[in-house]
């Protein structure tokens, strides 16, 4: 099971990445989702121990584990705690640890201050 779990998230990665290449230039909406120094920047603000493994880390499950059921969510909705407490629910559903649920969280956060969603 976790076999097939990396396995998806390895051919997703090449996915991702392909597709980034090929449209170069554009705002795909892999890029909303991309995590970058702006978002590590925003997110140590807040938290100082994260790091871009973290956020690359949260990525991986938002694009990996978190797509099984339904597409990407858009994170730029709906308040900080609606997330929160979505991720609570959607953690056991994706079978991801705490460690993980945590990363993910960190990585959803990074991106709405980097994009100055609001918290409310
Ligand atoms: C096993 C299937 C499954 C997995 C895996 C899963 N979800 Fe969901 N998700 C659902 C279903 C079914 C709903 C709709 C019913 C509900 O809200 O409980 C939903 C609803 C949601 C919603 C809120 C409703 C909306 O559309 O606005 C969010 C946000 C969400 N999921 C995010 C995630 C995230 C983040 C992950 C990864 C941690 C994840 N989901 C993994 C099945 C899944």
């Amino acid at each position: 099971m976790k076999l097939r779990i990396l396995a998806i998230l390895s051919v997703l990665t090449v996915v991702f990445y392909s597709c980034k290449s090929k449209s170069a230039g554009t705002t795909t909406t892999e890029d909303l989702y991309t995590p970058g120094d702006a978002q590590l920047k925003a997110i140590q603000a807040k938290y100082a121990d994260v790091t871009a493994a973290t956020l690359k880390e949260g990525h991986s499950i938002y694009i990996g584990a978190c797509t099984n059921c339904h597409g990407k969510k858009n994170m730029y909705k709906h308040s900080e705690a609606d997330w929160q407490n979505d991720i609570n629910r959607m953690a056991p559903k994706a079978k991801i640890t705490d460690a993980q649920k945590d990363a993910l969280w960190k990585y959803v956060l990074a991106m709405r201050l980097a994009k100055g969603t609001p918290s409310n």
